[in-house]
C-alpha cells in the first residue's frame, strides 16, 4: 500500500474477506435476451481483486449488458452473479452500489455546479451532519467528522491527481478530469469493484496517461478492476486478465498476449 490516502481500514478489511483465489465478482451462466436476441448468452466470468481485467469484444458483443447485469440495472433470465460469495443477482442497483460495486458509465456524473472538493465531500456515506438534530446535540462531533471527510476527500483528489483543481467547478474540469473525479467519488463512496465501460473514449491523449495510471492504482490498492476497452494498446498496457466477449459468449480468456495473439480473437475482432 501506499501513501497514497485510500483509507487503510477499508483496504483492509476488503483484504480480509477476499475468498483464498481472490475472485470477488462471481458469475455463473448469465444469460440475458431482448427479444430474440441473446445478448448476454450462458456467461461465467470471474473478476479478481487487485487485478486489472479487460472485456473486449466487437459492437453489440453484449459487454455493456454484462456490466448492467452486475451492477443490477438488468435482470439476467438465468444465472447467478455473486459478489465476494453473496448472491446479488435481483438486487436493486443502488443495493449493488452500497455493497461496493462502483460504476463508470461514458457519461460522467458530476455536480457541475459544486467545487471538485465538494463534490468527493458528498460522496462519502454516513455523514451525521445529514441528520438536524444529530447536528443540534452533537455539533462537534460533527465539525470533527466534516473535518475528516474535507482531509480524506483531499486524500482522494491527490490520488486521482486533482488536488490543484479541488475548488474548481466540476463543469470547467475537461471531460477526462471528470472521470477522475468520478472516481474520487467512487472511492468516496466506499467502492472495491469499479467497472469502467470505455473509460479512455473521447478522453485527451494527455489525460488517458493519467486515466491509465489510475486504473492500475487502483488495482495496487487491492480494488477490482475490470473495463471494457476497443484499444488493443491499452489492453496490453493494463490488464492482467482479458476476456474476449463474441455475440454474446465468452470466446477467449488468459493473458493479454495470448488472447490478442488468439487467431480466432484476431479474425473476429480485428478482422485481420
Ligand atoms: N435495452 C436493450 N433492448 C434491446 N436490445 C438491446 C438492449 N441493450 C442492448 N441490446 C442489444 O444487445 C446487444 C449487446 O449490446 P451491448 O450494448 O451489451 O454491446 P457492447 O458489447 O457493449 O457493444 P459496444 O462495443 O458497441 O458498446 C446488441 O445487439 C444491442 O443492440
Ligand atoms: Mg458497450
Amino acid at each position: 500500500m501506499g501513501n497514497t490516502g485510500l483509507n487503510e481500514l477499508q483496504t483492509w478489511k476488503a483484504k480480509e474477506v477476499v475468498s483464498v483465489n481472490g475472485v470477488t465478482i462471481e458469475c455463473c451462466n448469465l444469460t440475458k435476451t431482448f427479444g430474440g436476441l441473446k445478448a448476454v448468452d450462458d456467461v461465467s466470468v470471474t473478476f479478481e481483486a487487485g487485478k486489472v481485467t479487460a472485456l473486449i469484444g466487437p459492437n453489440g458483443a453484449g459487454k455493456t449488458t454484462l456490466f448492467h447485469l452486475i451492477s443490477g440495472f438488468l435482470r439476467p433470465d438465468s444465472g447467478q452473479i455473486f459478489y465476494r460469495g453473496r448472491r446479488i443477482d435481483g438486487l436493486p442497483p443502488w443495493r449493488i452500489a452500497q455493497m461496493g460495486i462502483g460504476r463508470l458509465f461514458q457519461d460522467v456524473r458530476v455536480f457541475g455546479k459544486l467545487s471538485a472538493l465538494d463534490n468527493v465531500r458528498v460522496a462519502f456515506r454516513k455523514q451525521s451532519g445529514e441528520n438536524p438534530l444529530w447536528t443540534v446535540v452533537r455539533r462537534l462531533k460533527v465539525n470533527r467528522e466534516e473535518q475528516t471527510f474535507t482531509e480524506e476527500a483531499k486524500r482522494l483528489l491527490q490520488f486521482v491527481g486533482l488536488s490543484e483543481l479541488e475548488n474548481a467547478l466540476a463543469e470547467d474540469l475537461s471531460y477526462g478530469q471528470q472521470k477522475l473525479l468520478t472516481i474520487a467519488r467512487l472511492l468516496a463512496a466506499g467502492a472495491d469493484v469499479f467497472l469502467l465501460d470505455e473509460p479512455t473514449a473521447g478522453v485527451n491523449p494527455e489525460m488517458v496517461r493519467s486515466l491509465l495510471s489510475l486504473i492500475r492504482r487502483l488495482a495496487e490498492e487491492g480494488k477490482t478492476v475490470v473495463v471494457i476497452e476497443h484499444n488493443m494498446n491499452v489492453v496490453m498496457e493494463i490488464a492482467d486478465w482479458v476476456f474476449f466477449m463474441d455475440e454474446g459468449q465468452i470466446i477467449a480468456f488468459g493473458l493479454p498476449e495470448e488472447v490478442l495473439g488468439d487467431r480466432a480473437v484476431r479474425t473476429a475482432y480485428l478482422g485481420i
